[in-house]
């Protein structure tokens, strides 16, 4: 592995309160030196950053990966290929696989198969329930000795209130964070998209953004009595904001991410009947929008995560009350997330706070800052250059997005993991 330095570029590492021009140079999969003017020894490739951001790499706390069992939506070396292109250095892996990685075999699996084929990390998240079915606790130490960092049912929601309270009574005595897709699946009874005008308008059948809302409230009284670490997966819902504010205030051990499309789109893209607009919890109202953006900016919702979801024309090429929810996220996560940047709502380091250091501290992984001694996990992005988004050209298997063809400025040059360069947009390596 040849030494990489990383020369003029702006520095954004939030984690140590730097925002400069700096080099960084990359020794032994490290992060050696952040200074300027570092000079470059013989056989040290430079990488010329003017006008672009060197950042710690990427990490999202949501993905899909769909191996084991569904490797014809995705597998682990095609998602993380999409997620290198996408400026990821990590990705958290869904445990909603088949079989579902409720047992230590299957965390060993995904484990072993993203150090065969894996193009960037990968940290499994377990079980909270046995096959997710809500009733019998997995193994939770067992699936954390293997290797996974949080345990989550995503895709389903840990409905029975008793259930629950034992999962985070377990998990706090593992130290681990809990992640609820927070869905009354009575209230929200299969409803393909938002309750509200729109849906009614185009004649969807909604579901009520009371469907997660009234979810958070429960878990946040079972936090209050357990004490253990929550975290709410995507939160799409201006009432989840409003409680999540509280319970922060309250000083309750208490995080939540927000997705890419749940920050740039509203119910009224579902109008088109377009299938890749499904998702769970669906596209909401502007308010709604309006109030997890706001809530982004001011750190009441500490991370952006991709929840990318891949789908076939198998699932997607079908009514939109029978498609499978989900769309992909993560070859077009940071352009989006550079438009609220665009638009004044982010400052630079927010950004890379929410994609990065946030996820890293939250779930305890490496990364997440360019401290020296740190991993040489690095994320180049020019925020100006300007593409369109074409899904045919995207290295995940699938093609769920309704992002094809919007205009997007800003992507990721350079993904580089453990001081190796997993993915170059183009020339930039002399
Ligand atoms: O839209 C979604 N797709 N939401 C989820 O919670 C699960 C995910 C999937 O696995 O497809
Ligand atoms: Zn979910």
């Amino acid at each position: 592995m040849a030494d990489i330095l990383l020369r003029g570029g702006r520095v954004v590492d939030p984690a140590r309160n730097v925002d400069a021009s700096a080099d960084v140079l990359l020794q032994n999969g490290k992060v050696a030196r952040v200074e300027a003017g570092i000079a470059a020894a013989v056989g040290t490739w430079v990488v010329e950053c003017k006008d672009q951001w060197v950042v710690p790499g990427l990490i999202d706390m949501h993905t899909h990966l769909r191996e084991p069992g569904q490797e014809y939506k995705e597998s682990i070396e095609t998602g993380t290929a999409a997620a290198a292109a996408g400026g990821f250095t990590a990705v958290c892996a869904m445990p909603n696989t088949v079989p579902a990685n409720d047992t230590r075999a299957v965390t060993e699996l995904v484990v072993r198969r993203a150090r065969e084929v894996g193009i960037v990390r990968v940290y499994p998240i377990g079980c909270i329930t046995q096959g997710q079915k809500g009733e019998n606790l997995a193994e939770m130490g067992d699936l954390q000795e293997a290797g996974c960092v949080a345990v989550s049912d995503d895709g389903k929601c840990v409905m029975n209130s008793e259930v629950m309270r034992r999962a985070l009574e377990y998990a706090r005595g593992l130290k681990l964070l809990v992640i609820q897709h927070a869905e009354d699946t009575n209230l929200s009874a299969g409803g393909p998209a938002h309750e509200g005008a729109a849906s009614t308008r185009i004649g969807l059948r909604g579901q009520p953004a009371a469907a997660e809302s009234v979810m958070v409230a429960r878990d946040l009284e079972l936090v209050a009595l357990t004490g253990a670490r929550y975290h709410v997966a995507h939160a799409s819902s201006a009432e989840t904001v409003r409680l999540l504010r509280d319970a922060k205030r309250r000083g309750l051990p208490v995080t939540a991410e927000v997705t890419p499309h749940h920050l740039t789109l509203t119910d009224e893209a579902c109008a088109g009947y377009d299938t890749s607009t499904r998702v769970n919890p669906p596209l909401r109202s502007q308010a709604d929008v309006d109030a997890v953006r706001a809530a982004l900016a001011d750190g009441t919702i500490d991370v952006v995560a991709t929840d990318h979801a891949p789908h076939s024309p198998v699932e997607k090429d079908v009514e939109f009350e029978q498609a499978a929810s989900g769309m992909i996220g993560l070859e077009t996560a940071l352009a989006l997330c550079l438009e609220l940047v665009a638009a004044n709502l982010l400052t630079p380091a927010a950004l890379v706070t929410r994609m990065s250091a946030a996820p890293a501290k939250i779930l305890g992984l490496p990364g997440g800052t360019l401290a020296p001694g740190s991993v040489a996990d690095v994320t180049v992005i020019d925020p100006q250059v300007a593409w369109t988004c074409d899904p045919s050209k995207l290295r995940s298997r699938s093609r769920n997005t309704p992002f094809g063809g919007r205009a997007m400025r800003g992507r990721a040059m350079l993904t580089v993991v453990a001081g190796n360069i997993v993915f170059e947009e183009e020339k930039l390596v002399g």
